[in-house]
Parts: C-alpha cells; sequence; structure tokens
C-alpha cells in the first residue's frame, strides 16, 4: 500500500485542479473518484438503464472496464470518454447512480486497487471516510456556494448562473444526505476553506500538510 492524500468536499471547491496539481509536485498518481461515478452513470444513459435500477446499476459497475489515464483521459470498455463524460446529463445521472450503495461499494473497491502499487492523491466526497479510513493525510476541501457556482461558471461560460446554482445545489444536496457514504468530513480531516484563497495558496496549505505528516519511510 502506498502513501494515499484522500481530498473530499462538494461540486466547486477546487479538489480536481489543486489535487492534480499536488500529484503532479510529489511524483504521485492523481485519481478523479467522481470520473468513475460519470462513467459508470454514462454507460446507465446509453444503455437506457433507468437511474434508480439498482441491480442492473450495481451490475454495469462491477462489469465497467474505467481506466483513469494521464491528462485526465478516461477510458470506458477501451472507449475514450474524456469529454463524454463531461455534459449535464451525466453530470446529474452521477449524482443518482453514486447514490446506489452497490455501485459505491465496486467502485470502491476498484478504488483502493488502484492505491496498492502507488502513491495517490485521490480526490471524492467518501475517500478520507470509506475509501482510505486510514490516509495518513486527509483534507475536506471547501468553499462558500456562492464561490464554488462562480468557479463553476469560469469553466462553463455558455449556462446561465442562475442554472449553474441550482445544478450544484440540488446535486451537493444529494450528494450530502444519501444514506450511503454521504459526503461528510472525517474526523481526522483537515478543513480547508478555499474561498478566499487561491489555487496557489491552498496547493501550498496542503503540501505544508503533507509535510507534516508524511515523512520519509513511513507507510500511511
Ligand atoms: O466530482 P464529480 O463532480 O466528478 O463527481 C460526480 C458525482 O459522483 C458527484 O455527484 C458525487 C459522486 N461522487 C461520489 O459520490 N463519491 C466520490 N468519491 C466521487 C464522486
Amino acid at each position: 500500500m502506498g502513501h494515499v492524500i484522500a481530498i473530499d468536499g462538494p461540486a466547486g471547491a477546487g479538489k480536481s485542479t489543486v489535487a492534480r496539481r499536488l500529484a503532479e509536485r510529489l511524483g504521485f498518481t492523481f485519481i478523479d473518484s467522481g470520473a468513475m461515478y460519470r462513467a459508470v452513470a454514462l454507460w446507465a444513459l446509453r444503455e437506457a438503464v433507468p437511474l434508480d435500477d439498482a441491480h442492473r446499476l450495481e451490475q454495469l459497475a462491477n462489469a465497467a472496464a474505467i481506466d483513469l489515464l494521464p491528462h485526465n483521459r478516461v477510458h470506458l470498455n477501451g472507449e475514450d470518454v474524456s469529454e463524454a463524460i463531461r455534459t449535464p446529463e451525466v453530470t446529474a445521472a452521477a449524482s443518482r447512480v453514486a447514490a446506489i450503495g452497490g455501485v459505491r461499494a465496486a467502485l470502491v473497491a476498484k478504488q483502493q486497487r488502484m492505491a496498492e502499487a502507488s502513491n495517490v492523491v485521490m480526490e471524492g466526497r467518501d475517500i478520507g471516510t470509506v475509501v482510505f479510513p486510514h490516509a495518513r493525510v486527509k483534507i475536506f476541501l471547501d468553499a462558500d456556494a456562492v464561490e464554488r457556482v462562480r468557479r463553476r461558471a469560469g469553466e462553463q461560460p455558455h449556462v446561465p448562473s442562475e442554472q449553474l446554482a441550482a445544478q450544484i445545489a440540488e446535486r451537493d444536496e444529494r450528494d450530502r444526505s444519501r444514506a450511503q457514504s454521504p459526503l461528510i468530513q472525517a474526523p481526522d480531516a483537515v478543513y480547508l476553506d478555499s474561498t478566499r484563497l487561491t489555487l496557489e495558496q491552498v496547493e501550498e496549505e496542503i503540501l505544508r500538510i503533507v509535510r507534516s505528516r508524511i515523512s520519509n519511510g513511513k507507510e500511511s
């Protein structure tokens, strides 16, 4: 088992960007666990599997060959779906399939295997609570709702910001209130509010925490 840096938090808090940069700086593998839920959601939409059919969704999650490749590329069953998993339809569907326990169990097992052979920075909603409860470094990255909408608006300039705000609020509510592995801060995670911080400041702060918790030669 390698070192694990777990970064959890709501949509738009800046997890992906900072996790990717940290992984680069540390020479760790970056793992975007949300991309895996998105890949299962995409497959379900394509197969017209109802998003409340827990049994079939669990089968898809178990059968899915999901490869997270360098430069943000995501392959599903050998096909490059990197762009296809970022549409608003898939975003909404991912939050629904992520509420299903059987889907989570399948993907959590895949995530745990990914950290067997290398050091990872993994971001998601339940990485510090469920996937790697013993991770040496856990960060709960947050930002206030207005700021999170503003950041998403920068990434999706064509979507009206009221619509973005409504989508983020709905997704947050579902991610935080679901019965299975809801988004919550692990008791031993460091809470970091990025609302008034630059990306560089967030990165430096997390690096400081990493240095204080991971000393040479010790395992996570
Ligand atoms: O981070 P993201 O927006 O790509 O995640 C897509 C959805 O997947 C999101 O609604 C929450 C869910 N998710 C999850 O439940 N657990 C994770 N570890 C990662 C994402």
